[in-house]
């Protein structure tokens, strides 16, 4: 680039060149060059509604497009590098087009300004990031069906409050996330609406007096439909926040399953083993595996919490229309997406190849402790005892049992039978881990059944 210094840029109104430290301060290039891709996609729709529209020759519109593709092309090819002077990358743009096709490339600015033409390419990044996020929400389900299905046997205690509960399939907790990931999905599609809406037209904030053609443009470029105001359409950063909103629901989510996987890993669960593949070392402590990946990931998502915060606190003082204080909408969004989808790939990974459950842990786990105490009671519920009384006799069970170190399925059936005479000999069968899971056939339950079809219904949702 042959510019030297942005004082080029404005209009003759301005004499002397910027301070050059307010020059750094001001400009975006170095991070919303990420937005290149868009911001020639939008300049190509927009030249070629000028062309249509008769506002610039078709030829000349022609020969605008060639010159935003030619940029492509060296962008592809690295040779496109806009500095500092160059202040965001719509001047960097504009600026190389003027340089390949002279006074031409002056027409391409007509009839908009940076205000729709920054709104219309963050909603073009975002959409289709956003499309990248749900394919990636989608592997992880995946990754955790894929677990379910090879454990549809395997039962794992269920806790409140963290104590042990009842035991539940280890299908049916790992289906519980898949859920989780399905309301991310849905929730981002919805998102994805409001983001699918098109600024462009809407010029610095009051439309334009050009006779442009805004549904056009629109829906050269996919959108759903246009902003019906200027003002609104330059000043929206609405969806930039209900984005981090989703993206952080995303975060607490997989935080949530990390720190399942980190104590799972560790020696008092051992639940789980970490492969190689995803685990770490210690540099001091020879015998350690560190469940580094779960850590990171439970660790990124304040990242995501606080840029919810940061556009939240962006916007809300903000005047209509633009205000400079949105080029800060681009290094949350761009740092977001890239912690949202680089968390998704790595939890995705950990449950593909990353860890290996130990279905003899888990079974010794359900089978030494008091977690099928209230099945006790339901045995007596179906023998017609009220539910609150049979509660309050087996809870002098367990007591008898703690004072004694038994477990209930060690009690002998006459001691049972001196709690209550309804008890007989099949409580033992009833009180079985296996038989506790099977017996939960209440819809959405842990029952054997009930998870089968869920895994079905998911497979054939995600149509593998
Ligand atoms: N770099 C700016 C941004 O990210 C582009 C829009 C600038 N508009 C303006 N009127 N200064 O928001």
């Amino acid at each position: 680039m042959a510019v030297e210094s942005s004082s080029s840029t404005w209009s003759n109104r301005f004499e002397q060149g910027l301070n050059p430290f307010i020059e750094r301060f001001n400009a975006s290039i170095g991070f919303d060059i990420h937005l290149l891709q868009e911001d020639l996609d939008g300049s190509v729709a927009h030249a070629r509604m000028l062309g249509s529209c008769g506002v610039i020759s078709e030829t000349e519109a022609a020969r605008i497009i060639e010159g935003l593709q030619q940029i492509r092309q060296e962008a592809a090819a690295g040779q496109f590098n806009p500095g500092l002077a160059d202040e965001d990358v719509h001047f960097a743009v504009e600026r190389r087009l003027i340089e390949l096709l002279g006074p031409l490339g002056k027409k391409l600015h007509t009839g908009r300004s940076r205000n729709d033409q920054v709104g219309t390419d963050v909603r073009l990044w975002l959409r289709r990031r956003i499309d990248d996020i749900d394919a990636a929400l989608v592997r992880l389900e995946k990754a955790l069906l894929g677990q379910a299905e090879r454990h549809n046997e395997v039962l794992i205690p269920g806790y409140t409050h963290l104590q042990r509960a009842q035991p539940v399939c280890l299908a049916h907790h790992l289906l519980a996330y898949v859920q989780m990931a399905e309301r991310d999905r849905a929730r981002l599609a919805d998102v994805r609406k409001r983001v699918n809406l098109c600024p462009l037209g809407a010029a610095a904030l009051a439309g334009t007096p050009v006779p442009i053609d805004r549904r056009q443009t629109a829906s050269e470029l996919g959108f759903e439909g246009i902003y019906a105001n200027s003002l609104d359409a330059v000043s929206d950063r609405d969806f930039a926040v209900e984005f981090m909103a989703a993206a952080s629901l995303v975060l607490a989510h997989l935080s949530r399953l990390s720190e399942e996987v980190i104590f799972w890993a560790s020696e008092e669960f051992a639940f789980v083993g970490l492969t190689d593949r995803c685990a770490t070392g210690s540099s001091l402590m020879p015998q350690k595996k560190n469940p580094d990946v779960p850590e990171l990931v439970r660790g990124k998502s304040g990242r995501v919490f606080g840029h919810l915060m940061g556009l939240l606190t962006m916007i809300k003082g903000l005047p209509l229309a633009y205000n400079k204080d949105f080029q800060e909408d681009k290094e949350a969004l761009f740092d977001g997406v890239r912690t949202v989808l680089d968390c998704l790939e790595a939890m995705a990974i950990l449950f593909e190849e990353g860890l290996e459950f130990r279905p003899q842990r888990l079974e010794a786990a359900v089978a030494s402790d008091f977690s099928n105490a209230t099945d006790v009671a339901d045995y007596l519920v179906g023998k017609g005892v009220p539910f609150r009384e049979a509660y309050q006799l087996v809870g002098g069970l367990v007591k008898t049992c703690l004072v004694e170190n038994v477990l209930l399925r060690e009690l002998p059936l006459e001691r049972w039978q001196q709690v209550h005479p309804a008890f007989e000999a099949d409580i033992f069968e009833a009180i079985t881990p296996r038989q506790v899971v099977a017996a939960r056939r209440s819809e959405g339950g842990t029952g054997f059944d009930q998870v089968a079809a869920q895994l079905r219904q998911m497979r054939a949702h995600l149509g593998t």
